[in-house]
């Protein structure tokens, strides 16, 4: 069964993925999910906060006087507060390069456009087959106009495309009043991949302990709905690679996601709920699936349901949402 994918230019062994996560925290984590078989592998995002840091750390050092500032840096802690720093992020991106056997995309995470994006560059040094930008920004003024926000993306992947030559996708959130025209922006901005969509922890309240709690919750497979009819629409629309992320528990989730367009399918709360084995799983699972439904590869049904180019997609639409509507009132409503 032909199970290789095109993803960012990259040639992968198979559509799946494992997203950015904690799973891939460590070298011997990233060499656990290549074990399994995924096709690639993101590590966790570096922090914008976190270079500043650094560099306000090093711009100290450097004015207290240390004797030897290079000699003094590798008297460094590798971490900044219990974090892990730049310098360790660097250091586990090479040697994970180096010993993964599938490509390894770095991951960083700001909103500002500003000299942080120089890590870009260290991360294609230390060996990263592509970055994966992770913008998530809240604006400071609730008055601050949507175009301004979608700016800020815009800023941040030209200066990071700027900056290497690498493939540069960007993860974006599904929270625009137009996330399809912005995922367009991005495309002619020049990312080479969409990632959709990310997923945030959000603290929520426990009407029993009467706490507040950290929010984090594994996916489930109904979230995948929104991701993947926004992938179907968007397919026919962009020439970016597009990344199907969040609500794969099963083989059919990765299936369903590749029918409506994805170039791959990642997963994070599938292998932390099972370990990174259940990646074999669900390959094995997905070979099977595409045997029993007489296809030859990946590339056979990828996009079969997509929304074609120049069609309106009725089912992802407004009709859609009718017929939802009247179907779920012949179902439940009272009769
Ligand atoms: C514990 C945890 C840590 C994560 N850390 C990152 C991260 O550092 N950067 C990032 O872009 N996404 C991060 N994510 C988001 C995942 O990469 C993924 O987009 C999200 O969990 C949705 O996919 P899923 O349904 O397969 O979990 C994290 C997710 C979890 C659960």
């Amino acid at each position: 069964m032909n199970l290789t994918t095109t993803y960012l230019g990259l040639t992968l062994n198979n559509p799946l993925v494992a997203s950015a996560g904690p799973l891939s925290r460590t070298v011997d984590g990233v060499r656990h999910l290549a074990d399994a078989g995924v096709g690639a592998v993101v590590l966790p995002s570096l922090f914008e906060e976190q270079v500043q840091r650094e560099a306000e750390r090093d711009a100290r050092l450097a004015e207290t006087g240390a004797e030897s500032f290079a000699e003094s840096l590798s008297y460094l802690p590798g971490t900044v507060d219990g974090e892990a720093g730049p310098r360790r992020y660097l250091d586990l991106l090479s040697r994970a390069a180096a010993v993964a056997g599938v490509p390894v995309i770095a991951s960083l995470n700001g909103v500002t456009a500003g000299g942080w994006t120089d890590y870009a560059a260290a991360m294609q040094d230390a060996g990263a087959a592509a970055i994966e930008l992770n913008v998530y920004y809240l604006p400071p003024d609730p008055r601050m106009p949507g175009r301004d926000v979608e700016q800020r993306y815009v800023d941040v992947l030209t200066t990071v495309t700027a900056a290497v030559s690498i493939p540069v996708a960007v993860k974006l959130a599904p929270f625009f009043s137009s996330a399809g025209e912005v995922a367009i922006r991005l495309d002619r901005a020049g990312a080479d991949g969409l990632v959709l969509f990310n997923r945030f922890m959000q603290a929520d309240i426990d009407p029993e302990t009467l706490t507040v709690s950290t929010g984090l919750k594994l996916s489930s497979p109904a979230e995948a709905a929104l991701p993947r009819s926004w992938i179907a629409r968007l397919r026919g629309l962009v020439g970016a690679s597009l990344a199907a992320s969040t609500g794969v528990e099963t083989a059919g989730d990765v299936a369903a996601y590749l029918l409506a367009g994805a170039d791959v399918v990642m997963t994070t709360s599938s292998l932390l709920r099972h370990g990174p084995s259940h990646a074999a799983v669900l390959i094995d699972e997905l070979t099977e699936w595409l045997k029993r439904k007489g296809f030859s590869g990946v590339d056979d049904m990828r996009g079969l349901l997509a929304v074609p180019a120049g069609a309106h997609g009725s089912a992802f639409e407004r009709a859609g949402y009718l017929t939802a509507i009247e179907e779920a009132t012949r179902t439940y409503g009272p009769h």
